[in-house]
């Protein structure tokens, strides 16, 4: 297959983690949930809240790393699983609507992308990121849907979880999200739109497979 990006952008907990690793690993490409990184700043502010964004993202060293998987390193630590819980997942909409932050983040992601090779996920990557990407999807579910899902990865890595709270902070963080200054959460106009609702992991999977496959004929 020729060297192409795909770029999946959708509302949260709409599955795009999970079904661009499995895309990437069966077309051999290198996944990136760019989430992660936004997480891990969060992480950072959490823990110097004084501190300004623009002095926080420029001190600090953030390392991806992408086999089999992504990995993420703050100032040395891997924190892949401290970003996971709850308090960085209430505050995280708020660090990524800052400009300094977007900046240093997709300046980061751009570097990672210019190789191509890449399935990136997030919420501008399509239209922001890597607006050439060959590949653009826009992965939307249900509310309720969503909600169950993040339950069961939340119950699954023993974070604490109820369906009501997520159900409310899935919408609170899709309002921030969708109305931010900054490269809000939008379709891109040549993104395809996917409702995965009621529609299995693999299923999903395979229309994109499908859609890759059909650009490098
Ligand atoms: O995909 P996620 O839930 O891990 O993303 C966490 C937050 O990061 C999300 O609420 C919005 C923000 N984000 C963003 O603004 N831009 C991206 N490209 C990816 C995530």
């Amino acid at each position: 297959m020729n060297k192409i990006n795909i770029a999946i952008d959708g509302p949260a907990a709409a599955g795009k983690s999970t079904i661009a690793k499995l895309v990437a690993a069966e077309l051999h490409m290198v996944y990136v949930d760019t989430g992660a990184m936004y997480r891990a700043i969060t992480l950072a502010h959490l823990e110097q809240p004084d501190t300004s964004f623009e002095t926080l993202v420029n001190a600090i060293d953030l390392k991806i790393i992408n086999d089999n998987g992504q990995k993420i390193f703050l100032n040395g630590v891997d924190v892949s699983e401290r970003i996971r819980e709850n308090d960085i997942t209430l505050n995280v909409s708020y660090v990524a609507s800052q400009k300094a932050v977007r900046e240093k983040l997709v300046g980061i992601q751009q570097e990672m992308t210019a190789a191509k090779g890449v399935v990136m996920d997030g919420r501008d990557i399509g239209t922001h990121v890597i607006p050439d990407a060959e590949l653009k999807i826009y992965m939307i579910a249900s509310v309720t849907e969503r909600a169950e899902r993040r339950l069961l990865d939340n119950q699954q890595r023993g974070i604490e979880a109820n369906f009501d709270d997520l159900v409310k902070d899935i919408e609170r963080r899709d309002h921030i999200d969708m109305t931010r200054e900054i490269s809000p959460l939008m379709k891109a106009h040549d993104a395809i739109e996917i409702d995965t609702t009621g529609m299995t992991i693999e299923a999903v999977k395979d229309k994109i497979i499908q859609l890759a496959r059909k650009i490098n004929v």
